[in-house]
């Protein structure tokens, strides 16, 4: 099998293409990515049966040239963080929006099976005392340009399988942790606080709510989708992992060897969604989904140790993310 995989240089590409090429002996991967700030070439530079491409998804052109060579498409490629969107929601609109655009067309004008990688996000959020939780029935309702950006990729998908019969699934997946992940997110940018000397920020009153899954998890699901989904269909991906951002922090200050109320609260962001929570059980049931990172804590330990063994990966950006969120009150 053949796989154009578009953004696989950025955190859940990169660990889709590294993990996938591991196991899969006879799969191929083509790489698409315009190595923005999030990305990480030298993860997937020199491995066999990877060509990395090097060009942007806006590019048609270049998307055309790409899509007609494979089998398949798994579309990560976005900009990807709710705060970066909130300051400049532009980007957005071009990668999520148009370079998804270009994805459908050339997997129309091919007849290229598509999955196309979303978020939780594009449901909007959930009272903390809310006994309900996602699935692929809730209505769409986003907060930020970011989530904004995604619904509107994941409702061209749709439009696309109805109007063109594209073979197509969309899966929409909670809040990843793992390594490779950009030190502008949550998770990485406290462990590497704590790396620094730096007390862990926590946005408001830090009782919001994500639903963690462990990347490898999340990868694991895709797979499921792309060898067994439903053309048309919508999958989505979580664990069971709800944690209050506060409960994060204690955890890490405690597994990082700091008191647990070792952290400080900062400036909110504007439009904070509440909570998230995904329901699998329309994939555990139709697809034996089985998330393997139950034991979030162990988790955390794991990718702790991994940034604290890997400080090339994140220290040059560390003074300039900091910066940055520092300019924002954060
Ligand atoms: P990331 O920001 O770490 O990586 C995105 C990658 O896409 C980068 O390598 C970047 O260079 C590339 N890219 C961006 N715009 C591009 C363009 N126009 N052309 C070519 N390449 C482009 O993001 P991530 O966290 O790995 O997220 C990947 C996908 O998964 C996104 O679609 C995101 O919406 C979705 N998602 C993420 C999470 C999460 O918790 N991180 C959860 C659910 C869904
Ligand atoms: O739910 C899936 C989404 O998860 C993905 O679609 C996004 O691409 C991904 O970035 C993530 O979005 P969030 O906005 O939930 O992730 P982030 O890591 O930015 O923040 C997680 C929570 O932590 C959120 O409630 C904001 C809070 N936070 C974040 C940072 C960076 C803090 O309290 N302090 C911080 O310094």
């Amino acid at each position: 099998m053949k796989l154009l995989v578009t953004g696989g240089a950025g955190f859940i590409g990169s660990n889709f293409v590294i993990k996938s090429l591991r196991v899969k002996k006879d799969l191929e991967i083509i790489v698409i990515d315009k190595l923005n700030y999030a990305a990480h070439p030298d993860a997937i530079k020199n491995l066999e049966r990877c060509k990395l491409v090097v060009d942007d998804i806006c590019n048609k052109d270049a998307v055309f040239d790409l899509v007609k060579e494979v089998d398949a498409v798994v579309h990560f490629a976005a900009e990807s963080h709710n705060d970066n969107s909130l300051r400049n929601p532009y980007p957005f609109i071009e990668s999520n929006i148009v370079g998804t655009t270009n994805i459908l067309e050339a997997c129309k004008n091919y007849k290229v099976r598509l999955h196309h990688i979303s978020t939780d996000e594009v449901f909007g959020d959930l009272a903390l005392d809310d006994p309900h939780k996602f699935t692929r029935y809730t209505p769409y309702a986003p907060s930020s340009p970011y989530s904004a950006s995604k619904a509107s990729a994941d409702m061209l998908v749709r439009a696309w399988v109805r109007s063109f019969g594209l073979e197509a699934t969309i899966s929409n997946c909670s809040n990843n942790y793992g390594p490779y992940q950009h030190i502008e997110k949550f998770i990485p940018r406290m462990i590497t606080n704590r790396l620094m000397g730096v007390k862990p920020k926590l946005y408001g009153d830090g009782l919001n709510v994500r639903d963690w899954i462990h990347v490898d998890d999340h990868i694991a699901g895709v797979w499921l989708i792309l060898e067994k989904g439903a053309p048309g269909q919508t999958y989505l991906l979580g664990a069971n992992g709800e944690k209050s951002n506060l409960e994060v922090v204690k955890t890490l200050n405690r597994l990082m060897g700091y008191p647990e109320d070792d952290y400080e609260h900062v400036k909110d962001r504007a439009g904070h969604d509440r909570r998230y929570a995904i329901d699998a059980s329309d994939t555990i049931a139709e697809l034996g989904f089985s998330p393997k990172y139950t034991d979030f804590e162990a988790g955390l330990k794991a990718t702790i140790n991994w940034y604290s063994d890997h400080p090339e990966f994140w220290h040059l950006d560390k003074e300039a993310v900091e910066n940055s969120y520092k300019q924002q009150g954060q």
